[in-house]
């Protein structure tokens, strides 16, 4: 049994005491997120209130899951803890790195042998930590988590936009770097602003065409891409008890489309049913016993206005099916004025590829409801116009599908089933087309639509509806296609309509598979060895950094001085740089070769002042140089610096190839931590203006040092090519800890010391 009774019990054992000294410490009726992110503090019950999108808090998730590609990293710190175990139930889950080609077998086995260093990795390094591991061909993480971990009250983090989708079972499941998820694994506190609270009030009932796809596709109208950033969106209303367990999850898991922070509904009878068709009856029992707890105090449903920040009421019985599309998950069209939009804007009308499937939608109930539709399509002679694809979110949910005849049904009108993995949900997809140049039209039951994300080519435009809808679009071949009110030529001549979809919640035999995918951990794994092929280009261990001597930085190189924006894509650039996540040498030959150098108004070139001539040459390449030569580097640059994603990459690669000090007009908050983390100095120009007393040929010293301490600032003194100087004041926001995770070199070598000790 891959789930953790015991430490739910822990969990709802102190719920009560935890509420309790919530709601006196903030002196009125919570939320149902206030209430789940107070039992998790930290240190303990709450003794203050803290502000909505103000204060910063440290919490302690019950449990961290991890996919393939942002695991490797992450493991390979998490080994640098010097720790026997993770100190919270953690997962890892291979699904990122499988290509969809030509079909879930073949599929599978060449991922296999394509990947099998990272995933013999993963398998040692999970056996050896207690690490649950999932194989290729289990499912996707957020399905996987769906089906076995996630419970009502609880609070995850995973290495995944997608985390939220926990959110249908009740969790506050947020999607975080890699390096929150060493934290929490090494058993550090983990940091969040304390969300805002957004409030959707769900009434009446869906029926027809209408999915629980549509609740999320019209609230990404509503709030646009931006319109959740920073909030946890709360779903509650009398309509919310009537969507069932894994259409919750639907909604949860496109939250992610909003910005929003995580997405959550609160425990209802949904729930309950959806933990006993998945054999954990134990725990719908005792939920049942803190149902109160999961949930606002009836005051907040009374009176929602008056609680969450915002509140959006959507009524379920007259919502209509939604297609949102091209290229943003926010353009939202009912599907009454989509056909209007294809015309209107020139979108290409007839559909080549329907897609369905992935995390977000492919539950019991999505694949019934869809296959509904395919069996009409054969009874009613109807030939199938595009290409169709079906993605299982996992193999429990296949074998049932399969099991149940369900697959048969899309198997009858061409449709290809794909391996239980990503695969065209994040570009692995080797699509077969005739001509890349094409402008084209597909749709999914995915959930993002940027351009290029299924097959990486701009001129795709990609739609994003429910699966019924999918499967209707891909039967008609054409977008304009409305099967609410129009009507298709069967093979007889004859106009027919589809009837409205129909499908079962959950199987009435019970979910099986006849192998889930779980390997469980050892229970004593003293002589597991953690796999890692010397010769590999994609897996590297980490040696600890060094660290701080006790003096004061002096004689330093500017590496760089950026200049304009410097995200975390600037820092470490992604896209073919991906396959390097899990090698810090082979990744660092990205490290900030997307900066602009103020000197020259270039990328990837600075000046080497050890070459001869002093030339210019690529920055990895320079800072290597340095690094062979003993010469400590500084990376000045401008505001917000880091801005971006929380890839801890981006702090570990300068760290990596002898970076000392980043020393900036601001930072971006997550990049300045991993900074600490990582045990560099993290600097701010007490006087903004100081950036331009910065030039090329500068050596530098960064001066208390030896009495660093909190809320004193350091003093950094420019040392010009013509021997004039300047000294200034840097500031810096390290707290007692984290000055001592830069004195013992990062802060997993503060944990190893400790833990030695
Ligand atoms: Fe994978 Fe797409 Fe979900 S990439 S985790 S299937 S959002």
């Amino acid at each position: 049994m891959a789930f953790d009774v015991d430490m739910i019990k822990g969990v709802y054992a102190q719920l009560g005491d935890r509420i309790a000294a919530a709601r006196k410490a903030v002196g009125r009726p919570l939320t149902q997120t206030e209430k789940i992110l107070y039992a998790h503090l930290y240190n303990g019950a709450a003794t203050e209130a803290y502000e909505r999108g103000k204060s910063y808090v440290d919490f302690a998730p019950d449990r961290v899951a991890m996919q393939d590609a942002t695991a490797q990293m992450a493991l390979l710190q998490f080994m640098q803890a010097g720790k026997a175990k993770v100190a919270v139930p953690s997962s890892v889950h291979c699904d990122h790195l499988i290509q969809a080609r030509v079909g879930a077998d073949q599929d599978l086995a060449d991922a296999y042998s394509e990947n099998k260093e990272v995933y013999d990795f993963l398998a040692s390094v999970s056996n050896k930590y207690g690490i649950g591991f999932w194989k290729p061909g289990a499912g996707i993480i957020h399905t996987v988590v769906q089906e076995n971990y996630a419970f009502p009250g609880g609070m995850m983090i995973g290495t995944d936009s997608h985390t939220p989708n926990a959110g249908g079972v009740g969790m506050i499941a947020i999607g975080v770097g890699g390096a929150d998820a060493v934290d929490v694994m090494a058993g550090m506190a983990w940091e969040l602003k304390f969300p805002k609270v957004i409030g959707v009030k769900l009434t009446g009932k869906m029926s027809g065409w209408t999915a629980p796809k549509d609740v999320i596709l019209k609230v990404a109208g509503i709030l646009t891409v931006k319109g959740g950033t920073g909030a946890i969106v709360e779903y509650f209303g009398e309509g919310a008890n009537t969507i069932s367990c894994t259409g919750k999850a639907t909604i949860c898991n496109m939250g992610a489309e909003i910005g929003a922070t995580t997405s959550v509904f609160a425990y209802d009878q949904e729930m309950s049913k959806y933990l006993y068709a998945t054999e954990r009856a134990e725990i719908a029992d005792l939920a049942d016993q803190v149902a109160e707890h999961l949930r606002a105090d009836d005051e907040v449903y009374a009176d929602p206005a008056a609680f969450y920040d915002q509140l959006i009421e959507i009524d379920l019985s007259t919502l209509e099916p939604h297609v949102n599309g091209p290229f943003t998950p926010d353009a939202a069209w009912p599907i009454s004025e989509f056909a209007a939009a294809v015309r209107e804007h020139g979108w290409p009308q007839e559909l080549e590829v329907g897609l369905i499937g992935s995390c977000t939608n492919s539950s019991y109930e999505d694949l019934t409801r869809a296959a509904s539709l395919a069996q009409q399509a054969v009874e009613k002679g109807l030939t199938v116009k595009a290409e169709y694809t079906i993605t299982p979110g996992s193999e429990v949910v296949r074998y049932t599908a399969e099991r149940d005849g369900i697959l048969e049904k899309f198997s009858e009108i061409g449709g290809v089933v794909l391996a239980n993995a990503c695969g065209p949900c994040i570009g692995q997809w080797a699509r077969h087309t005739d001509d890349p140049k094409r402008k084209n039209s597909i749709i999914t039951s995915f959930n993002r639509n940027f351009a290029k994300r299924n097959d990486g080519n701009p001129n795709t435009h990609a739609f994003v509806a429910s699966p019924e809808i999918v499967t209707a679009f891909a039967i008609a071949g054409d977008l304009t296609f409305n099967p609410l009110t129009d009507t298709l030529i069967n093979k007889n001549g004859e106009a027919v309509r589809l009837d409205e979809p129909r499908g079962i919640e959950y199987p009435e035999k019970g979910f099986a598979a006849e192998d889930a995918g779980y390997v469980a951990p050892a229970e004593d794994s003293s002589k597991v060895e953690v796999v890692v092929d010397p010769t590999s280009d994609r897996l590297q261990l980490l040696e600890p950094f060094q660290p701080w001597n006790g003096q004061d930085y002096t004689g330093l190189r500017l590496l760089i001085k950026a200049q304009g924006k410097c995200t975390t894509d600037h820092i470490s650039m992604a896209g073919p740089w991906l396959k390097y996540r899990g090698h810090l040498d082979n990744i660092s030959n990205n490290m900030l070769i997307g900066a602009i150098n103020a000197f020259n108004g270039e990328a990837n070139s600075v000046k080497n002042f050890l070459m001869q001539g002093e030339g210019y040459d690529e920055v990895p390449q320079v800072a290597r140089t340095y690094k062979a030569a003993g010469i400590g580097t500084v990376v000045v640059g401008d505001e917000n610096y880091g801005e971006g994603s929380s890839r801890e990459h981006a702090a570990m690669e300068p760290r990596h190839l002898g970076v000392k000090v980043v020393l900036v007009k601001s930072f971006a908050r997550i990049h300045e931590t991993n900074l600490k983390k990582q045990g560099m100095l993290a600097l701010t120009f007490a006087n903004k203006a100081d950036y331009d007393l910065v030039q090329e040929a500068d050596l530098i010293d960064v001066i208390g040092l030896t009495s660093f301490a909190p809320g004193v600032p350091l003093q950094v003194k420019l040392t010009h090519k013509d021997g004039t100087t300047h000294t200034f004041e840097a500031n810096h926001t390290y707290n007692q800890g984290q000055i001592e995770w830069f004195k013992a070199g990062s802060a997993l070598n503060l944990i190893r010391l400790q833990q030695q000790n």
